[in-house]
């Protein structure tokens, strides 16, 4: 196949979404690597993906998940070289399959040559520029600049020990860039040319709406901080000269042929995230609408209505998502009862209870799951999927805090277990010491039970979540119409939307069993018999006119 044909692939792209450190390792140090990859292209071919989406896979102390990156230029030596990286973009490649890398423009690490610079140099140098350094207060500089909190917990200012501070969005290990700094911005065009050149066909863009950043004179306390508006002009949030970065990144895509492209990861007002997806700017952002979404018709309705009108007004095509490496695993997400707490939707209070197994049905969280996946597949636009999903994968809860990872649950102590619980190495035997992953024990501990979700357990077995993402991206291949939607019938527990080669979605959210809409059933979440569409499940039907 060739991958010249068509410059649009973005608008209707399935993108897997790996995360490299737990998708395979080929030299058994516990750690999934670039050559685990290319070992296994041949699964991503028979999944039938379209592109892949690589978390961070640079030279990182793993501070945050490799998110804290030491040399945007470079592949972690535990995890290859570049010249693995180019066999596995040319394997990929001649699959059909396209690679998108993750770029971090908000925070380099503290390891990175620029901080260490940085740290070496005095206040007010062209080093400490680059990054956001300000003096403390009080008659020593002892004091922090403010009193803000960081997105992981604890200060987000930290002293450097001559009187300076520094400023970090997220973990201390994680200094934030000053993007008024002209260097700044032309090193991370000099880093997509890098990439680009190397034959990656698009980016993701790590917090995106946060590289703009005003801080003034006078700094706000942490609660003036959180009632400012976000609308443009917040210290640090969402500005809207953040765009000019962006058009200065697109015209580096347009060197490209194919233009490169990209998708903004802008946790912003829903009604500002087409500025983002703008074909000056980024051209793509992500919605996390129905990852926030319970599962509920109506709410599925809304946000699908919503999102496709935000589309529409950036002239590109939605985004769907349902998981990913931050949030808990969907299947798990929608076995757990409605908590009363709105804030605690994402599961976090049951984590942080050590995941009792009495508080999640399992089955149904699995079959909900397929029913939204097989529905979110159904819609116009692109849909990222995240590595294990597809093996019907749940979140795993019991992780010993002595072998945890992620500087959200050291940061909150009682407070956020994190997110290790979706990273965990996947299962592709039944057997070994890391069922497949690997040759030696993994990073992160996996479960007994993951042994039934193997890829191998499922290889073969019609019935299993696998072949249902199989056969799901085949014929969404084959399906594949004009980005439009017509909904034939929304009420209560039925949605239902045709599409406008005749392809119908209908979902029966609810928990019993409803009327099997007309037409050839293609295929199913969940086993239909007779004229029923059972509870919790989705069907894609084709109806001749
Ligand atoms: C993004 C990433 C997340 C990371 C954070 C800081 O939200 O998805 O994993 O921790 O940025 O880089
Ligand atoms: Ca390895």
């Amino acid at each position: 196949m060739s991958l010249a044909e068509d410059p649009e692939w973005w608008r209707h792209a399935v993108v897997y979404q790996i995360y490299p450190r737990s998708f395979a390792d080929a030299n058994g140090d516990g750690i999934g690597d670039i050559p685990g990859i290319l070992s296994r292209v041949g699964y991503l071919r028979d999944l039938g993906v379209d592109a892949v989406w690589l978390s961070p896979f640079y030279p990182s102390a793993l501070a945050d998940g490799g998110y804290d990156v030491d040399d945007y230029r470079d592949v972690d030596p535990r995890l290859g070289t570049l010249d693995d990286f180019d066999a596995m973009v040319a394997a990929l490649h001649e699959l059909g399959i396209r690679v998108i890398v993750d770029i971090v423009p908000n925070h380099t690490s503290n390891r990175h040559e620029w901080f260490r610079e940085a740290l070496a140099s005095p206040p007010g140098s062209a080093a400490r520029d680059r990054y956001i350094f300000r003096d403390g207060l009080g008659p020593d500089g002892s004091q922090p600049p403010a009193d803000w909190i960081s997105l992981f917990g604890g200060p987000a200012w930290e002293p450097v020990g001559d009187g300076q501070w520094y400023f970090h969005l997220f973990a201390r290990e994680q200094p934030d860039l000053n993007w008024d700094n002209r260097e700044v911005r032309d090193d991370f065009l000099t880093t997509l040319r890098f990439w680009s050149d190397r034959g990656v066909d698009g980016f993701r863009i790590d917090v995106a709406h946060a590289l703009a950043k005003h801080l003034g004179e006078e700094l706000p306390d942490q609660a003036t901080l959180d009632e400012l508006p976000r609308e443009g002009g917040h210290p640090l949030w969402d500005r809207n000269e953040v765009h000019d970065i962006y058009a200065e990144w697109r015209q580096v895509f347009n060197e490209y042929s194919p233009p490169r492209t990209a998708v903004a990861e802008a946790w912003v007002e829903p009604h500002r995230r087409p500025r983002y997806a703008s074909p000056e700017g980024l051209g793509q952002a992500f919605n996390f609408d129905l990852l926030e979404a319970d599962f509920d018709g109506d709410a599925f309705r809304r946000v699908v209505d919503f999102n496709l009108d935000l589309a529409a007004q950036s002239g590109s095509s939605s985004t769907w998502v349902l998981s990913n490496h931050d949030v808990v695993r969907h299947a798990t997400r929608y076995g757990l009862a409605l908590p009363d707490d709105p804030d605690e939707r994402r599961g976090a209070a049951w984590l942080l209870a050590g995941g009792p197994e009495d508080e999640l049905d399992r089955e149904r969280g699995l079959r909900r799951a397929l029913a939204a996946t097989l529905f979110l597949l159904g819609l116009p636009g692109s849909a990222y999927l995240y590595q294990g999903e597809e093996l019907g994968l749940h979140e795993v809860a019991d992780i010993p805090a002595d072998q945890r990872q992620d500087p959200t649950f050291f940061r909150n102590p009682g407070v956020d277990v994190g997110r290790d619980g979706c990273r965990v190495p996947i299962p592709w035997e039944r057997e070994g010491p890391s069922f497949g992953f690997g040759a030696g024990a993994p990073h992160l501990p996996q479960p007994a039970w993951f042994e039934d979700h193997a890829v191998s357990a499922q290889d073969g077995d019609p019935d299993s979540p696998l072949a249902l993402y199989r056969a799901a991206l085949r014929l969404r291949r084959e399906l594949r119409t004009a980005e439009e939607l017509e909904w034939v019938e929304s009420s209560g527990q039925l949605v239902h939307f045709r599409r406008p080669n005749g392809w119908e979605v209908a979902t029966n959210f609810g928990s019993e069993p409803v009327a099997l809409p007309e037409g050839e059933v293609l295929l199913a979440s969940s086993p239909v018999q007779g004229f029923l569409l059972p509870a919790e499940t989705t069907v894609w039907l084709r109806r001749s006119r």
